[in-house]
């Protein structure tokens, strides 16, 4: 490389047509002599990917089912150069082909577990948003990411933050992290508001854009849940120094607390752009075109603990956390059936911490193995899908019971 060139880095963006997708692909716009795109991947949006495929012309795409693959061909894409894929295999083939350095995951839910196995097998780098993918699995991702030297860059705007204020510290220097968190649409509301409030009320986050499944954990204060889990795997923290402060301004994204007492707090303007580019540039820092940060505007900074009796979600992450195992499996998988019920009008909001408190109730609790397994059939990731498929059938079968009967 000459002295002025700069290396591109070539990008697999696993949950492109969704919120934290969409914004990816605006940071590779803003660095388009930096950042390729190789891979696209989506769930059922073919119209969306269709456009992407044609805009970004990348070497492969995929979605989730036969029938979106079906509606993508259907739109002329094929044939652009671009190799298209469905269903799991297709996700897998998206973050692992040979170009690709740095995966994006930014699928909702689980399905983009084994792709980001896959892809940490093959040596890429991982930029993480799909916090569920570490909450399931984060032993055996960060042991398999340990083993091949590969990193994994937090996405999430607070991990991201914290990365920032660590900037390499060794975790022996660590006292505490401190999560923040908007608190979300219901931080004032009353117990009894609490119990009326539905689906359109929940998705109007104040001060964060997202997809529907995380403004709605953001209601309960589960997506603080899941981050807890989620830093505990990527900095290797214990529950019991990892606190969570409610911040309902989202200027300030989190803070490390260091052993000699010094608080180390990252600020930002609320735009997902921001830790997005930082995983794509890291180590290094590029300029952003986005709106910078006026503190004077800004006025008052507020701070508060958050209220466990009002959204209990919170406390039982933390259970699941301790508990460990296949705990944080449950936790999640019964969170999104609670949550999807919810969505669907069937539950109401101050039913799904019952529903996953019955289900984590109603657990054996097994442990995660992240070597090789004494016997086929044996392996973390296959204990793993069927701990997720147990607890889903079983928080169904709770969430459609009558209010108040889930233990
Ligand atoms: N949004 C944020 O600001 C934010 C912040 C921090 C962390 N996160 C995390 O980032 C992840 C994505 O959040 P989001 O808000 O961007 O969600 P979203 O808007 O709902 O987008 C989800 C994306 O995943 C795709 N997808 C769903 N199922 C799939 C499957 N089986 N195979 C392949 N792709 C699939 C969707 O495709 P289709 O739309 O085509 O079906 C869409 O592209 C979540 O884990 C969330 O917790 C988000």
């Amino acid at each position: 490389m000459t002295a002025g060139e700069v290396t591109v880095r070539r990008l697999a963006i696993l949950g492109s047509t969704g919120s934290i997708g969409r914004s990816a692909l605006a940071v590779v716009d803003a660095h388009a002599d930096r950042l390729r795109v190789v891979a696209l991947a989506a769930g059922e949006n073919a119209a969306q990917l269709a456009e992407q495929i044609t805009r970004y012309r990348p070497a492969v795409a995929a979605v989730a089912t036969e029938a979106a693959l079906a509606d993508l061909r259907a739109r002329g894409v094929a044939g652009a150069g671009t190799s298209l894929h469905a269903g799991a295999g297709g996700l897998i083939a998206a973050a692992t082909h040979p170009d690709v350095d740095v995966v994006l995951c930014a699928t909702s839910g689980t399905a983009g577990l084994e792709a980001v196995l896959a892809a940490i097998a093959a040596g890429k780098t991982i930029a993480l948003a799909n916090k569920e993918v570490l909450v399931m699995a984060g032993a055996l991702v960060t042991s398999a990411a340990r083993r091949k030297g590969v990193s994994i860059l937090p996405v999430d705007s607070e991990h991201n933050a914290i990365h920032q204020c660590l900037h390499g510290r060794h975790t022996a220097e660590i006292r505490r992290l401190i999560l923040t968190a908007s608190g979300g649409p219901f931080r004032d509301l009353t117990l009894e508001e609490l119990q009326t409030v539905g689906p359109d009320a929940a998705l109007r986050h104040p001060t964060w854009q997202m997809g529907r499944k995380i403004t709605i954990d953001s209601a309960t204060l589960m997506n603080k849940g899941l981050e807890v889990i989620e830093a505990h795997w990527l900095f290797g923290v214990s529950a019991d120094c990892i606190d969570v402060v409610v911040h309902p301004q989202s200027i300030v994204h989190s803070m490390v607390e260091l052993n000699d007492g010094s608080v180390i707090a990252q600020l930002g303007v609320t735009d997902m752009r921001l830790p997005i580019q930082y995983a794509c540039s890291y180590p290094d820092r590029w300029d952003a075109t986005l709106p910078r940060l006026d503190l004077a505007k800004a006025g008052r900074l507020e701070f508060r603990e958050p209220a466990h009796d009002r959204f209990p979600c919170l406390g039982l992450a933390y259970r699941a956390l301790r508990e460990g195992g296949t705990a944080p499996v449950v936790l999640n998988a019964a969170n999104e059936v609670a949550v999807a019920s919810f969505l669907e009008g069937r539950l109401g909001f101050t039913s799904i911490p019952m529903v996953i408190e019955g289900t984590l109730n109603a657990h054996q609790g097994q442990s995660v193995l992240t070597g090789a397994p004494a016997k086929p059939g044996q392996e973390g990731i296959e204990l793993i899908r069927q701990v997720d498929a147990w607890a889903r059938e079983r928080a169904a079968a709770l969430a459609a019971r009558p209010e108040g009967s889930y233990n």
